[in-house]
C-alpha cells in the first residue's frame, strides 16, 4: 500500500510517502525563519507559506520516493488540531487529491501522530508496529503537553496535561525573556548545555501534587520577576546560559518526575517520548537515566520525527489502516479543536 501524508498545522509544510511501513521520503519546509521576525508564527502568514510549499514539497516526496500520484492508493493529513489557516492549506490538497485521483483519504490527529512516532525505527526508516508494547507516554510540543496510559494500539487514555502554557512554549517564552529568538526552545537546550543547571533554583510547578497535570506558567512568570530585579543578567552571556539551564531543569524535573509516577501508577514497563521538546538533551538523558534507575524500558521518537513531520502522520494512518479504519468521508472539512480525550 502506497500512501502520501501531509502535514500543516502549524509552520512546518510537510510530506511524505510510506508504503507499507517504510518511509521512502520525508520532506519537511520550515517556516521557521519567516516567523522568527515575528516573535512567534503568524497564522495568516503561515497559511500563504504554506500555499507557496505545498505543491513543491508534494512533489519532492514523490519524486524522492520514485512513484507518481497515480500510483498512490490512501492519502493522509493532519486534520486538526492547529492554526486553520495552516491546517486548511495542507488538509484541502489532500481532500482534492483524493477527489481527483479516486482514493480513500484519512484525517490524522496530529497529537496521536506524535504519541505513535516512537514507533518508527529511525535505522531503518519505518514503522516498527510489530515492536508494540503497553505504554506510559509523554507527548511534550509547543502546544501541548500530555500524559497517556497506551493500553495498546490505537487505544489510549489521556491521564494528564497542561493547566496553561505547555513545555514548549514555557521554553519558548522564557526565552522571549532573555532576548533570544524565536523558536527558543532548541537555542536554550544550546546554552543550558555550557550553564550551571543549579545556579537558580526556579519553581518545579505541581511536582509534588499527586495528580499527573503540569502547570508551566508560574515558572515563566518567576523567570520574569528574577529578570526584572536582575537586568543585568541579560548583558551577560554566562548568566544567560545559567537560567537557560535552570529553567530546563526545572521543566524536566517536573517531565521526568510525572510520567515516571505515572508509569508506576498504570503499571507499564515502558515510556514513550514524542513531540518538539523531546528533542531537548536535557530531557532525553534525565529520562534516560530516571528509566534506567527504575528498570523500565525507554522508546524515544528519533529527533528527526520528534518535531512536526508528515512521515509520523503517515505511520499512523498506515497503522490505522492496517486496523480497519474507515476513510474520512471528503465532506469532513477541518478539526482545529480536536483534543485527545
Ligand atoms: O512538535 P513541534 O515541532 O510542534 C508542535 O506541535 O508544537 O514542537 C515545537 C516545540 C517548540 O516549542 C520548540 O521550541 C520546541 O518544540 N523544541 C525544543 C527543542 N526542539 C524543539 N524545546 C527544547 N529543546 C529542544 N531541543
Ligand atoms: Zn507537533
Amino acid at each position: 500500500m502506497k500512501l502520501l501524508a501531509i502535514e500543516s498545522s502549524c509552520d512546518e509544510t510537510a510530506a511524505a510517502v510510506i508504503q507499507d511501513g517504510r518511509i521512502l521520503s520525508n520532506v519537511v519546509a520550515s517556516q521557521i525563519r519567516l516567523h522568527t521576525q515575528y516573535g512567534g508564527v503568524v497564522p495568516e502568514l503561515a497559511a500563504r507559506e504554506h500555499l507557496a510549499n505545498l505543491v513543491p514539497v508534494v512533489q519532492q516526496s514523490l519524486a524522492e520516493a520514485e512513484i507518481r500520484a497515480d500510483d498512490l492508493d490512501w492519502v493522509s493529513a493532519t486534520q486538526g488540531p492547529g492554526l486553520p489557516p495552516a491546517l486548511m492549506v495542507g488538509y484541502q490538497a489532500a481532500q482534492h487529491m483524493a477527489f481527483a485521483l479516486g482514493i480513500p483519504l484519512l484525517g490524522i490527529q496530529h497529537h496521536e501522530a506524535h504519541l505513535y512516532s516512537p514507533w518508527i525505527d529511525p535505522e531503518q526508516n519505518r514503522l516498527e508496529s510489530e515492536a508494540f508494547e503497553p505504554n506510559l507516554s509523554l507527548v511534550v510540543s509547543g502546544g501541548h503537553t500530555l500524559l497517556l496510559w497506551v493500553k495498546s494500539p490505537m487505544n489510549h487514555v489521556v491521564v494528564g496535561g497542561t493547566l496553561d502554557d505547555a513545555a514548549g512554549e514555557c521554553f519558548d517564552k522564557t526565552a522571549k525573556l532573555l532576548g533570544l529568538p524565536y523558536p527558543g526552545g532548541p537555542l536554550m537546550d544550546r546554552l543550558a548545555a555550557q550553564g550551571n543547571p543549579d545556579a537558580h533554583r526556579f519553581p518545579r510547578p505541581m511536582l509534588k501534587d499527586a495528580g499527573f497535570d503540569f502547570s508551566f506558567s508560574g515558572l515563566k512568570t518567576a523567570v520574569r520577576y528574577y529578570l526584572q530585579k536582575h537586568p543585568q543578567c541579560l548583558q551577560d552571556e554566562h548568566s544567560i546560559r545559567d537560567v537557560c539551564a535552570s529553567v530546563q531543569s526545572a521543566i524536566v524535573d517536573v517531565l521526568v518526575a510525572k510520567t515516571l509516577r505515572a508509569a508506576e501508577a498504570h503499571e507499564v514497563k515502558m515510556i514513550t517520548v514524542s513531540g518538539g521538546v523531546s528533542c531537548n538533551r536535557g530531557l532525553r538523558q534525565a529520562l534516560s537515566q530516571a528509566c534506567n534507575q527504575a528498570g523500565l524500558k525507554l522508546r524515544m521518537a528519533a529527533p528527526t520525527y520528534c518535531t512536526d513531520n508528515a512521515a509520523m502522520v503517515g505511520c499512523l494512518a498506515t497503522w490505522k489502516i492496517k486496523l480497519g479504519a474507515e476513510p474520512t468521508p471528503l465532506g469532513q472539512g477541518i478539526r482545529a479543536g480536536w483534543m485527545l480525550a
